[in-house]
């Protein structure tokens, strides 16, 4: 709901794309890894971006993501590409952070990774939909299952997968691009769009999520990050129902600083990038017509306003159900609207580049 209600996902692959300006790919391809794909809106919206600017360039594209729903969601989108981009290999995996790059599990034995390959016939998309339809479903609902860690209470596999997509018809062409269970790969862009949950400390976010990142980055490659603020009418949504709330601790530049301090031995060309807030922060909105707050709110409206203020702040869903009981949110959540003529937040951006040597 958060997806379609809201426009993060436009924004954050325009922002994606003004960061893919800097990269220079060198052969065999553009290599990119989206450290957890979410439904794919950011990927896909950003791959078109690709092939506008390197229409004859290989691609292959590794998306990260353990929710077989958003998986998905994500492989539905892809169908266009491969017509409009023929030399695309995809790549979906369940892999954790850590052992994305490596392209193999490390807690469990290859034996275990079950890794599949789907060669597709025909060049239309109905042609693709219709393979990716049939062969597709049966590997995901036996590859994507996950439990829950009885320590964090996050998601875990139940068996590393992975599933690597491309065009029969350019099997050849694309030998030295399809990737092979196992040797590790380095990456020319790596998207982190929402990669963590806003509560943890930043030493967490940096060592399970940063620092395996960046380790990633083929040398020229460019790291983006994006996470919210806070700062905006959307905590004022939040804060009418919790004031004590405050999610958002771990700004860019802390995060950096301690990301910084961890790598600088073992990766002295890494470069860091907080840029000034111009550069860095930016807005995303809350689809409602100009007609609607100044009148009637309708309640989807309202619905689709607090449920995207208690989506990005992460309110867990105990507390969240208490405050449904007591109801009298979307009264607040209707002044808050009001007094800002709709609703937006705000996300901010940052950067890490490996030197070319
Ligand atoms: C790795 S994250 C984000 C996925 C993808 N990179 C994107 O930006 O859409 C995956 C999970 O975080 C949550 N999420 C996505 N966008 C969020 C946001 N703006 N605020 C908080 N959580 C978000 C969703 O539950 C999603 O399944």
């Amino acid at each position: 709901m958060f997806v379609t209600t809201c426009s993060e996902k436009w924004q954050g692959a325009a922002r994606m794309v003004k960061e893919l300006k800097h990269v220079k790919p060198s052969p065999p391809a553009l290599r990119v890894l989206d450290a957890g794909m979410g439904d794919g809106t950011v990927l896909t919206r950003t791959m078109r971006a690709m092939h506008n600017m390197f229409p004859t360039i290989p691609f292959l594209i590794v998306g990260k993501e353990i929710s077989l729903e958003d998986v998905r969601l994500s492989i539905e989108k892809m169908v266009d590409r491969f017509h409009e981009h023929p030399h695309t290999v995809f790549m979906a995996t369940n892999l954790y952070y850590y052992e994305v790059a490596g392209l193999s599990p490390r807690n469990s034995s290859p034996a275990d990774f079950k890794w599949h390959e789907i060669a597709l016939e025909g060049s239309t998309t109905h042609d693709f939909d219709a393979q990716i339809s049939n062969q597709l479903q049966p590997i995901l609902s036996a590859g994507w299952r996950t439990r829950t860690s009885e320590k964090t209470g996050n998601p875990l596999y139940v068996k590393p997968a992975a599933v690597v997509i491309y065009r029969k018809d350019h099997r050849f062409a694309l030998d030295a691009v399809i990737p092979r269970q196992g040797e590790a790969q380095e990456f020319d862009f790596v998207m982190a769009s929402q990669p963590y949950q806003a509560r943890l400390p930043a030493e967490v976010k940096s060592r399970n999520v940063l620092r395996p990142l960046a380790r990633a980055l083929a040398p020229g490659g460019r790291m983006v990050v994006v996470q919210s603020t806070g700062k905006d009418p959307g905590m004022d949504i939040v804060r009418s129902v919790w004031p004590e709330e405050n999610p958002f601790q771990t700004p860019r530049r802390m995060l950096l600083d301690v990301l910084k301090s961890e790598m600088k031995a073992e990766r002295r060309n890494l470069r860091y990038f907080p840029y000034t807030d111009s550069r860095s922060l930016f807005r995303f909105y809350l689809h409602t017509l100009a007609s609607e707050i100044s009148s009637n709110i309708g309640t989807s409206t309202l619905l689709a306003a607090w449920n995207a203020a208690v989506y990005v702040a992460q309110i867990e869903d105990a507390k969240l159900m208490k405050a449904l009981r007591k109801g009298g949110y979307l009264g607040e959540t209707e002044k808050i609207l009001r007094a800002h003529d709709g609703l937006w937040f705000t996300n901010e951006l940052f950067t890490v580049a490996r030197g070319r040597t």
